[in-house]
């Protein structure tokens, strides 16, 4: 195959074929193209953009880079949920346990902190010794065990994406409604799911930006998804402001485990049964609102609890941190931020707590680099909250003083005071099926 020639007609414009696009994903994962080609490729796609057609192509051609999970012997609904990507997202470590607690299997992949966006990997990961490499061999006897997995995307999965999203990462490719479609889509379906819940962010801390383009991008994957067989729901939520107020991978997972005991913040609990309802319905549940109750009462009961603790001893971890968080890693710093005027809260602007907890040693700058699951902000400031001069605002978490430092510079520059009214997108603007878009939710 001649890659100049594909990449100089998508360069002008034009739609490569299927064929091309199997051809050449076929090509890539054999390590017959080199990654500068793919560069160029990859740029004239975000430039000029992918087809319907194409973007389907590109989407199989990445899932036959691989193998499918099979789980139609376990005789149950197979239901996960992935969100797009976002700050202080830890939905999917209380969804995941919940939604496995109210019978549904779920063998959750997720993947590592990208750019300001954390990942669940790696919030998992803060729980001591907590495994998250389980071969596919260990998830599917897992998942059959206790309901649920949560695990990285395996060598065996879509490695093709892997390839690419490395070289996306690095070439300023990621935030295109297409490619972030197929990347997402290929993972998901080669988990042999019989339904998927997207989580699809808007607002300034989304990869997605433009509320307009995240509904492209709902609606491609949906698209993507049903077209092979998997009924696929997708939510717009916000992330215009940090979810809940844990911004960093212990203090997210701390967050996350007083989701499970009922002692989360409002927003976090809202986006989860909101998914969860989805979940349930997804696998099976008739009424939304019995779905709902379910998954209350799996919170109220400790049995949503007590899967994560299962869950966790399944994979290397230390379960008490579930009754006792404070076993989780602790920073060596901490500092109250206070407020540094009167008025409203107009603005908490996610992308710059992103930044600030990559920069603090909480994320990767290089694909090698470790990261401190110690460090972050937990936030207490809402957008539309009134404050007056000196309040308590939020607490930053650092190794040392250069760290407490780099965090209050990044809280001055996130949280803006001023007069007027805060206009923070809806929680949870829209439901997006294949059969169209219902706002508000129902
Ligand atoms: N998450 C993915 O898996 N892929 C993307 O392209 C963006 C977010």
């Amino acid at each position: 195959m001649f890659v100049p020639g594909l990449i100089e007609r998508k360069r002008d414009g034009s739609a490569l074929s299927p064929g091309e696009w199997r051809e050449l994903m076929g090509a890539y994962a054999a390590g017959q193209v080199p990654d500068y080609q793919m560069s160029a490729l990859l740029m004239a796609i975000f430039l000029k953009g992918l087809t319907r057609e194409e973007t389907a192509a590109l989407l199989d051609g990445m899932m036959a880079s691989g193998s499918r999970l099979d789980f139609s012997a376990l005789g149950k609904p197979v239901v996960d949920k992935h969100s797009t990507g976002g700050v202080g997202d830890k939905v999917s470590l209380v969804l995941a346990p919940l939604a496995a607690a109210c019978g549904v299997a779920v063998p959750m992949m997720s993947g590592r902190g990208l750019g300001h966006t954390g990942g669940t990997l790696d919030k998992l990961e803060s729980i001591p010794g907590f495994r998250t490499n389980l071969s596919l061999e260990e998830t599917r006897a897992q998942v059959d065990a206790i309901g649920c997995a949560m695990i990285g995307q395996t060598p065996e999965i879509a490695p093709v994406d892997k390839k690419l999203y490395a070289l996306r990462d690095v070439t300023a490719t990621v935030e295109c409604v297409p490619l972030i479609a197929a990347s997402i889509m290929s993972k998901k379906l080669a988990e042999g799911l019989t339904g998927l819940v997207l989580d699809v962010k808007q607002g300034s801390g989304a990869f997605i930006t433009d509320p307009e383009r995240s509904l492209t991008l709902a609606r491609t994957m949906i698209e993507l998804g049903e077209d092979r067989g998997c009924p696929t729901v997708a939510l717009l939520t916000a992330m215009d402001r940090p979810l809940g107020r844990a911004c960093g991978n212990a203090l997210e997972a701390e967050e996350a485990i007083m989701g499970l005991r009922g002692e989360g913040p409002e927003d976090l609990k809202d986006v989860t049964l909101a998914e969860g309802v989805e979940m349930l319905l997804l696998a099976g549940e008739k009424d939304r609102a019995r779905a709902r109750r379910r998954l209350e009462e799996a919170l109220a009961s400790g049995k949503a609890a007590e899967t994560f603790q299962k869950i966790i001893a399944a994979q290397g971890g230390d379960p008490r941190c579930v009754d006792d968080p404070s076993l989780l890693p602790q920073a060596e710093a901490v500092e109250v931020y206070y407020a540094r005027g009167a008025g409203t809260v107009l603005r908490v602007e996610p992308r710059a707590i992103g930044r600030a907890v990559v920069e603090m040693g909480g994320g990767r700058r290089k694909v090698e680099d470790a990261v401190d699951p110690t460090v972050g902000f937990v936030i207490t400031a809402r957008p539309g909250q009134t404050v007056h001069m000196s309040e308590p605002l939020a607490s930053i978490f650092a190794r040392d003083a250069a760290g407490i430092e780099l965090g209050r510079r990044a809280l001055d520059a996130a949280i803006e005071i001023g007069e007027g009214k805060a206009a923070p997108l809806p929680l949870i603007a829209a439901r997006v099926t294949a059969k169209g878009v219902e706002k508000p939710i129902p």
